[in-house]
């Protein structure tokens, strides 16, 4: 079956207390709207956002990041509320569903199960314990009569359980007549999409209702809520990392952004963080380490080394409290305590605990470049631009402040005095 879906996300969110719009918080590293443009991608290429509330910021979101998303601007001064933000969209495809921006769950096997009704009304309904502040689907034994939202409830419908996801499907022709027939006689002063339930029902329309996953149809109002789905989301990414034969440790400490890419077999222990576009590949990540926007191929990294964007690990080792940023590793080792940044390390190097390349001299930043076999001790200062041509060693304790030439030994180091007898003399 063809959908068209729309997507909505007018909505001002003013419970996030954020000048973020809503649906650009992120979960696992993408914005609300990425993940469900992303599911909705799946299914269609008929997709349309609608938006009113910083419009701007949204738009250029998407415009950024995906291709062929029809925006519309909802009239919001004539016509707010959820139905007057489906008003003027005409959909491609006959059979039309409607998303919520800030409902980031919900997967394209939940929109399909949904779009594949042919009724010309169909309803996700959640069974809460607590339904506050959720419209109340008002039945007769098992046949949908209608939505009421809280502010227009009476206490005996206030006390329903069955409540409105906010997400529906509608054969198109049904919905465009039945738009010309919603009102906005509430509480809210609003049109109403939930209207379109008791317009099928008196006209005698099919109206179906599926009951949903409270794991895929919450929704965010709040901070405390954006990080409760954000758990569900970390949990169902690692899920599918480890079933395409990632090992992780303790998954419910290891937090994988939507974008990595593992391939092959791979390690993540625990308390790690994985952001970004990384690849890893072949590769292991000890415990704490974090890792982001980086390469990792045939590597080990950590405990608790930080990778930075556009680090790239080839065959390559780091551990503890190294940190790399757009520095290239080729079959290199730095075990540990050392900054490397804006370098390139090739092949049979070794870094020496402690050793740091200056790339930065308070205007601009500089390249550290290391050849092969290149051996360098501990607590050593690469004030770049500087090159340790192949085969050198770097004498601990020195500062390199010019090209080491092929084979050399570089050294900078104050000569050591030893003077006899000098503690008991100065103790005296
Ligand atoms: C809506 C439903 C309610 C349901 C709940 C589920 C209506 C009238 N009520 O209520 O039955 O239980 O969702 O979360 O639809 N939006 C616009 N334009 C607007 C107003 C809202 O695009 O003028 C968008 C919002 O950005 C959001 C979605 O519609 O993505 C839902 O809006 P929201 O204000 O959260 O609706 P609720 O009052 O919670
Ligand atoms: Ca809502």
């Amino acid at each position: 079956m063809n959908y068209s879906i729309i997507i909505l996300a007018a909505g001002q969110g003013t419970r996030m207390r954020s000048q973020t719009p809503k649906v650009l918080h992120k979960l696992c590293g993408k914005p609300m709207i990425h993940h469900i443009i992303k599911e909705a991608k799946k299914l269609t290429e008929d997709i349309t956002v609608v938006l009113f509330h910083k419009k701007e910021l949204i738009e250029s979101y998407i415009q950024n990041n995906f291709q062929g998303i029809q925006i519309v601007t909802q009239d919001h001064d004539n016509f707010p509320g959820t139905g007057g933000a489906i008003m003027h969209i005409t959909p491609k495809e006959q059979r039309v569903v409607v998303l919520n921006g800030d409902m980031p769950l919900v997967t394209s096997q939940d929109i399909e199960k949904l779009g594949s009704s042919d009724a010309d009304v169909a309803i996700t309904t959640l069974k809460m314990d607590n339904p506050d502040g959720y419209g109340r689907v008002v039945t007769d034994s098992e046949k949908v009569l209608k939505i009421v939202e809280q502010k227009d409830a009476s206490q005996e419908e206030k006390a329903l359980r069955l409540v409105n996801a906010g997400v529906y499907s509608f054969d198109r022709e049904f919905m465009l007549d039945a738009l010309t027939k919603i009102d906005n006689n509430n509480n809210q002063k609003e049109y109403y999409i939930t209207d379109l339930v008791s317009i099928a029902v008196a006209n005698g329309k099919s109206v179906k209702s599926v009951l949903g996953d409270i794991k895929s149809f919450s929704g965010v109002n709040s901070k405390l809520q954006l990080s409760e789905l954000e758990e569900f989301m970390c949990e169902r990414i690692n899920s599918e990392h480890m079933k395409n034969g990632v090992t992780i440790r303790l998954p419910k400490t290891v937090m994988i952004e939507e974008g990595v890419e593992f391939i092959g077999e791979c390690e993540v222990e625990s308390g790690c963080v994985l952001k970004g576009e990384s690849i890893i590949e072949n590769s292991t990540i000890y415990a704490n380490s974090v890792v982001e926007d980086a390469t990792i191929v045939d590597s080990t990294v950590g405990p608790m080394a930080r990778v930075r964007p556009k680090s790239k690990l080839l065959s390559s080792h780091i551990g503890n409290f190294v940190e790399t940023k757009k520095s290239t590793l080729k079959g290199a080792k730095a075990g540990h305590l050392s900054y490397l940044g804006d370098a390139t390390i090739d092949e049979g190097s070794n870094i020496g605990a402690g050793t740091i390349t200056c790339n930065y001299d308070g205007k601009g930043k500089h390249q550290t470049i290391i050849g092969k076999n290149v051996f360098i001790g501990s607590d050593t200062q690469l004030v770049a631009p500087v090159t340790l041509h192949d085969n050198t060693i770097v004498a601990a304790g020195t500062t390199v402040t010019a090209d080491v030439k092929e084979g050399a030994l570089v050294i900078s180091r104050t000569p050591q005095k030893i003077v006899g007898g000098f503690f008991k003399k100065f103790f005296q």
